[in-house]
Protein backbone atom coordinates (compact mmCIF):
# COMPACT_ATOMS: atom_id res chain seq x y z
CA UNK A 1 0.00 0.00 0.00
CA UNK A 2 1.73 3.25 -1.04
CA UNK A 3 -0.89 5.50 -1.73
CA UNK A 4 -1.32 6.62 1.17
CA UNK A 5 -4.66 8.93 0.70
CA UNK A 6 -6.51 5.87 0.09
CA UNK A 7 -9.16 4.88 2.80
CA UNK A 8 -7.67 2.01 5.48
CA UNK A 9 -8.97 -1.40 4.77
CA UNK A 10 -12.44 -2.19 6.46
CA UNK A 11 -10.67 -5.91 7.27
CA UNK A 12 -6.45 -6.23 6.86
CA UNK A 13 -5.06 -9.24 8.11
CA UNK A 14 -1.06 -8.99 7.81
CA UNK A 15 0.84 -11.97 7.62
CA UNK A 16 -1.13 -14.18 9.42
CA UNK A 17 -0.17 -17.65 10.46
CA UNK A 18 -2.25 -19.99 11.75
CA UNK A 19 -2.62 -23.08 13.92
CA UNK A 20 -4.78 -26.37 14.86
CA UNK A 21 -3.64 -28.57 16.79
CA UNK A 22 -0.21 -27.90 16.64
CA UNK A 23 -0.65 -27.96 12.95
CA UNK A 24 0.13 -24.97 10.69
CA UNK A 25 -2.79 -24.68 8.27
CA UNK A 26 -2.57 -20.72 7.58
CA UNK A 27 0.81 -19.49 6.11
CA UNK A 28 1.22 -15.94 6.19
CA UNK A 29 -2.69 -14.29 4.83
CA UNK A 30 -2.02 -10.68 3.42
CA UNK A 31 -5.50 -9.49 3.08
CA UNK A 32 -7.31 -6.09 2.53
CA UNK A 33 -10.96 -5.46 1.99
CA UNK A 34 -12.20 -1.98 1.34
CA UNK A 35 -15.78 -0.99 2.92
CA UNK A 36 -18.30 -1.70 0.21
CA UNK A 37 -16.22 -3.95 -1.50
CA UNK A 38 -17.13 -7.90 -2.96
CA UNK A 39 -14.44 -10.19 -2.40
CA UNK A 40 -14.15 -14.11 -3.77
CA UNK A 41 -12.32 -16.32 -1.89
CA UNK A 42 -11.37 -19.78 -3.97
CA UNK A 43 -9.39 -22.71 -3.82
CA UNK A 44 -9.15 -26.47 -3.79
CA UNK A 45 -10.96 -28.66 -1.16
CA UNK A 46 -8.61 -28.02 2.10
CA UNK A 47 -6.71 -24.62 1.08
CA UNK A 48 -7.68 -23.21 4.27
CA UNK A 49 -10.57 -20.63 2.84
CA UNK A 50 -12.51 -21.97 5.51
CA UNK A 51 -10.32 -21.98 8.23
CA UNK A 52 -9.49 -18.32 7.01
CA UNK A 53 -13.34 -17.13 8.02
CA UNK A 54 -12.71 -19.06 11.25
CA UNK A 55 -9.86 -17.25 12.16
CA UNK A 56 -11.18 -13.67 11.33
CA UNK A 57 -13.94 -14.65 13.48
CA UNK A 58 -11.71 -15.53 16.77
CA UNK A 59 -12.78 -18.84 16.54
CA UNK A 60 -10.66 -20.43 19.37
CA UNK A 61 -10.49 -23.84 17.66
CA UNK A 62 -7.25 -22.11 15.85
CA UNK A 63 -4.28 -20.06 17.10
CA UNK A 64 -2.58 -17.26 15.63
CA UNK A 65 0.82 -17.78 15.85
CA UNK A 66 1.98 -14.80 13.99
CA UNK A 67 0.79 -11.70 12.25
CA UNK A 68 -2.52 -9.53 12.75
CA UNK A 69 -6.07 -8.81 12.02
CA UNK A 70 -7.52 -5.22 11.95
CA UNK A 71 -11.11 -4.33 11.64
CA UNK A 72 -12.71 -1.04 11.44
CA UNK A 73 -9.26 0.50 12.23
CA UNK A 74 -8.95 -1.55 15.49
CA UNK A 75 -6.36 -4.29 15.81
CA UNK A 76 -9.01 -7.53 16.71
CA UNK A 77 -6.29 -10.24 17.19
CA UNK A 78 -7.07 -10.81 20.72
CA UNK A 79 -10.85 -10.00 20.37
CA UNK A 80 -13.27 -12.76 21.45
CA UNK A 81 -15.86 -13.97 18.64
CA UNK A 82 -18.49 -12.17 20.75
CA UNK A 83 -17.11 -8.83 20.33
CA UNK A 84 -16.17 -9.30 16.65
CA UNK A 85 -19.40 -10.12 16.30
CA UNK A 86 -20.50 -6.76 17.72
CA UNK A 87 -17.62 -4.83 15.97
CA UNK A 88 -19.65 -6.14 12.83
CA UNK A 89 -18.19 -9.02 11.04
CA UNK A 90 -20.86 -12.05 10.54
CA UNK A 91 -19.41 -15.24 9.26
CA UNK A 92 -21.92 -17.82 7.97
CA UNK A 93 -21.09 -21.05 8.67
CA UNK A 94 -20.90 -24.66 6.76
CA UNK A 95 -22.44 -26.46 8.98
CA UNK A 96 -24.99 -23.72 11.43
CA UNK A 97 -25.72 -24.72 14.55
CA UNK A 98 -28.97 -26.41 15.85
CA UNK A 99 -30.05 -25.66 19.13
CA UNK A 100 -33.21 -28.00 20.62
CA UNK A 101 -35.37 -26.08 22.25
CA UNK A 102 -34.98 -23.03 21.08
CA UNK A 103 -37.49 -21.21 19.13
CA UNK A 104 -35.25 -19.35 16.04
CA UNK A 105 -37.16 -16.39 16.86
CA UNK A 106 -35.91 -16.21 20.25
CA UNK A 107 -32.88 -17.07 19.30
CA UNK A 108 -32.74 -13.99 16.72
CA UNK A 109 -34.01 -11.57 19.02
CA UNK A 110 -31.17 -12.72 21.71
CA UNK A 111 -28.54 -12.17 18.86
CA UNK A 112 -29.43 -8.45 18.62
CA UNK A 113 -29.71 -7.58 21.98
CA UNK A 114 -27.98 -4.90 23.30
CA UNK A 115 -26.45 -4.21 19.90
CA UNK A 116 -25.72 -0.65 19.10
CA UNK A 117 -28.83 0.64 16.10
CA UNK A 118 -30.51 -2.99 16.55
CA UNK A 119 -32.61 -2.08 19.70
CA UNK A 120 -36.22 -2.49 18.85
CA UNK A 121 -39.51 -3.77 20.85
CA UNK A 122 -40.95 -6.97 20.54
CA UNK A 123 -43.79 -5.84 18.06
CA UNK A 124 -41.25 -4.19 15.44
CA UNK A 125 -38.64 -6.80 15.52
CA UNK A 126 -41.78 -9.15 15.07
CA UNK A 127 -42.88 -6.94 12.24
CA UNK A 128 -38.73 -6.84 11.41
CA UNK A 129 -38.79 -10.54 11.06
CA UNK A 130 -41.33 -11.43 8.85
CA UNK A 131 -41.11 -8.66 6.32
CA UNK A 132 -37.60 -10.28 6.27
CA UNK A 133 -38.74 -13.91 5.57
CA UNK A 134 -41.50 -12.88 3.46
CA UNK A 135 -38.26 -10.81 1.44
CA UNK A 136 -36.79 -14.39 1.22
CA UNK A 137 -39.77 -16.36 0.29
CA UNK A 138 -39.37 -18.44 3.85
CA UNK A 139 -42.66 -19.34 5.69
CA UNK A 140 -42.62 -17.37 9.07
CA UNK A 141 -43.74 -20.78 10.54
CA UNK A 142 -40.19 -21.69 10.74
CA UNK A 143 -40.15 -18.28 13.00
CA UNK A 144 -41.56 -20.82 15.67
CA UNK A 145 -39.83 -23.94 14.79
CA UNK A 146 -36.44 -24.84 17.18
CA UNK A 147 -33.07 -23.34 15.87
CA UNK A 148 -31.56 -25.72 12.94
CA UNK A 149 -33.37 -29.36 14.34
CA UNK A 150 -34.69 -30.56 11.21
CA UNK A 151 -34.00 -27.96 9.01
CA UNK A 152 -33.21 -28.45 5.54
CA UNK A 153 -29.84 -27.63 3.77
CA UNK A 154 -31.91 -24.94 2.13
CA UNK A 155 -33.85 -24.12 5.25
CA UNK A 156 -30.80 -23.60 6.87
CA UNK A 157 -29.48 -21.19 4.43
CA UNK A 158 -32.55 -19.14 4.61
CA UNK A 159 -32.05 -18.66 8.16
CA UNK A 160 -28.75 -17.60 7.60
CA UNK A 161 -29.93 -15.01 5.05
CA UNK A 162 -32.68 -13.89 7.73
CA UNK A 163 -29.42 -13.35 10.41
CA UNK A 164 -27.48 -11.29 7.78
CA UNK A 165 -30.11 -8.99 7.15
CA UNK A 166 -31.56 -8.81 10.88
CA UNK A 167 -27.95 -7.81 12.07
CA UNK A 168 -26.73 -6.13 8.95
CA UNK A 169 -22.67 -6.22 9.94
CA UNK A 170 -20.52 -4.13 8.23
CA UNK A 171 -18.60 -7.17 6.62
CA UNK A 172 -20.18 -10.64 6.16
CA UNK A 173 -17.86 -13.62 5.06
CA UNK A 174 -20.37 -15.93 3.38
CA UNK A 175 -18.78 -19.51 3.55
CA UNK A 176 -20.63 -21.81 1.05
CA UNK A 177 -18.40 -24.61 0.13
CA UNK A 178 -19.81 -27.84 1.72
CA UNK A 179 -23.68 -26.96 1.61
CA UNK A 180 -24.49 -28.96 -1.57
CA UNK A 181 -26.66 -25.84 -3.04
CA UNK A 182 -29.38 -26.99 -5.29
CA UNK A 183 -31.03 -24.29 -7.39
CA UNK A 184 -33.88 -22.63 -4.84
CA UNK A 185 -30.87 -22.60 -2.04
CA UNK A 186 -28.80 -20.80 -4.50
CA UNK A 187 -31.49 -18.35 -5.32
CA UNK A 188 -32.12 -17.70 -1.20
CA UNK A 189 -28.28 -17.17 -1.29
CA UNK A 190 -28.36 -14.43 -4.21
CA UNK A 191 -31.80 -12.66 -3.49
CA UNK A 192 -30.07 -12.66 0.61
CA UNK A 193 -26.88 -10.68 -1.00
CA UNK A 194 -28.69 -8.46 -3.13
CA UNK A 195 -30.99 -7.87 -0.17
CA UNK A 196 -28.11 -6.74 2.29
CA UNK A 197 -25.90 -4.74 -0.12
CA UNK A 198 -28.88 -2.50 -1.06
CA UNK A 199 -29.88 -2.07 2.66
CA UNK A 200 -26.25 -1.49 3.50
CA UNK A 201 -23.75 -1.26 1.23
CA UNK A 202 -22.20 -3.91 3.09
CA UNK A 203 -18.53 -5.66 2.44
CA UNK A 204 -18.66 -9.30 1.59
CA UNK A 205 -16.14 -11.90 1.03
CA UNK A 206 -17.83 -14.71 -0.07
CA UNK A 207 -16.09 -18.17 0.05
CA UNK A 208 -17.13 -20.06 -2.92
CA UNK A 209 -17.06 -23.48 -5.20
CA UNK A 210 -19.76 -22.28 -7.14
CA UNK A 211 -19.79 -19.56 -9.33
CA UNK A 212 -23.37 -19.20 -10.29
CA UNK A 213 -23.91 -17.05 -6.95
CA UNK A 214 -21.40 -14.65 -8.28
CA UNK A 215 -23.39 -14.10 -11.75
CA UNK A 216 -25.28 -11.34 -10.64
CA UNK A 217 -22.99 -9.71 -8.73
CA UNK A 218 -19.89 -7.29 -9.20
CA UNK A 219 -17.03 -8.72 -7.64
CA UNK A 220 -14.27 -6.21 -7.18
CA UNK A 221 -11.65 -8.86 -6.19
CA UNK A 222 -10.79 -12.16 -6.43
CA UNK A 223 -8.25 -13.82 -4.33
CA UNK A 224 -7.32 -18.27 -5.00
CA UNK A 225 -5.87 -20.31 -1.63
CA UNK A 226 -3.70 -22.88 -2.02
CA UNK A 227 -2.47 -24.80 0.67
CA UNK A 228 -2.87 -22.47 3.30
CA UNK A 229 -1.41 -19.40 1.06
CA UNK A 230 -2.75 -16.31 -1.27
CA UNK A 231 -1.22 -17.76 -4.26
CA UNK A 232 -3.18 -15.80 -7.15
CA UNK A 233 -5.27 -12.01 -6.83
CA UNK A 234 -6.98 -10.58 -9.61
CA UNK A 235 -10.57 -8.70 -11.11
CA UNK A 236 -13.23 -10.36 -11.54
CA UNK A 237 -12.08 -12.16 -14.51
CA UNK A 238 -10.26 -14.77 -12.67
CA UNK A 239 -13.69 -16.63 -12.25
CA UNK A 240 -14.08 -17.38 -15.77
CA UNK A 241 -10.55 -18.79 -16.30
CA UNK A 242 -10.79 -20.80 -13.13
CA UNK A 243 -13.99 -22.08 -14.07
CA UNK A 244 -12.12 -23.19 -17.12
CA UNK A 245 -9.23 -24.48 -16.04
CA UNK A 246 -9.29 -25.22 -12.49
CA UNK A 247 -6.90 -25.02 -9.84
CA UNK A 248 -4.07 -27.61 -11.13
CA UNK A 249 -2.02 -24.69 -12.40
CA UNK A 250 -2.45 -22.65 -9.65
CA UNK A 251 -1.15 -25.98 -7.39
CA UNK A 252 1.56 -26.60 -9.68
CA UNK A 253 2.89 -23.42 -8.64
CA UNK A 254 2.34 -23.73 -5.27
CA UNK A 255 3.97 -26.79 -5.04
CA UNK A 256 7.12 -25.31 -6.83
CA UNK A 257 6.95 -22.22 -4.11
CA UNK A 258 7.75 -20.35 -7.00
CA UNK A 259 6.78 -17.28 -7.63
CA UNK A 260 5.75 -17.49 -11.25
CA UNK A 261 2.13 -16.32 -12.49
CA UNK A 262 -0.51 -19.54 -13.33
CA UNK A 263 -1.93 -18.08 -15.90
CA UNK A 264 1.08 -17.38 -17.47
CA UNK A 265 2.11 -20.81 -17.00
CA UNK A 266 -0.66 -22.42 -18.66
CA UNK A 267 -0.85 -20.28 -21.64
CA UNK A 268 2.83 -21.52 -21.61
CA UNK A 269 1.82 -25.19 -21.81
CA UNK A 270 -1.00 -24.44 -24.95
CA UNK A 271 -3.75 -24.39 -22.94
N1 LIG B 1 -9.90 -27.85 13.73
C1 LIG B 1 -9.03 -28.45 12.93
N2 LIG B 1 -8.17 -29.38 13.39
C2 LIG B 1 -7.29 -29.98 12.56
N3 LIG B 1 -7.19 -29.70 11.24
C3 LIG B 1 -8.02 -28.78 10.73
C4 LIG B 1 -8.96 -28.10 11.54
N4 LIG B 1 -9.66 -27.23 10.76
C5 LIG B 1 -9.15 -27.37 9.51
N5 LIG B 1 -8.16 -28.30 9.50
C6 LIG B 1 -7.39 -28.72 8.32
O1 LIG B 1 -6.93 -27.57 7.64
C7 LIG B 1 -7.01 -27.74 6.23
C8 LIG B 1 -7.86 -26.65 5.63
O2 LIG B 1 -9.23 -26.87 5.96
P1 LIG B 1 -10.38 -25.89 5.53
O3 LIG B 1 -11.65 -26.45 6.05
O4 LIG B 1 -10.03 -24.52 5.96
O5 LIG B 1 -10.33 -25.98 3.94
P2 LIG B 1 -11.28 -25.32 2.85
O6 LIG B 1 -10.39 -24.55 1.93
O7 LIG B 1 -12.38 -24.59 3.50
O8 LIG B 1 -11.82 -26.60 2.05
P3 LIG B 1 -13.27 -26.90 1.39
O9 LIG B 1 -13.24 -26.23 0.05
O10 LIG B 1 -13.28 -28.36 1.28
O11 LIG B 1 -14.33 -26.35 2.29
C9 LIG B 1 -7.55 -29.15 6.02
O12 LIG B 1 -6.45 -30.01 5.81
C10 LIG B 1 -8.25 -29.47 7.33
O13 LIG B 1 -8.26 -30.84 7.61
MG1 LIG C 1 -14.40 -24.87 3.57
Amino acid sequence: MTDTTAAAPLLELRGVTAAADEKTILHGIDLAVTAGETHVLMGPNGAGKSTMGHVIMGDPTYTVQSGSISFDGRDITELTPDKRSRAGLFLSFQAPVEIPGVPLSSFLRAEIAGRPGLEMKGKEFRRRVKELAGQLDMDTAYLNRELGVGFSGGEKKKVEMLQLLLLQPKLAILDETDSGLDVDALGVVSRGIDAYKKATDGTLVIITHNTRILEHLHVDRVHVMVAGRIVKEGGADLIPWIDEHGFESFEQVAGHGAAADPQAVAASQGE
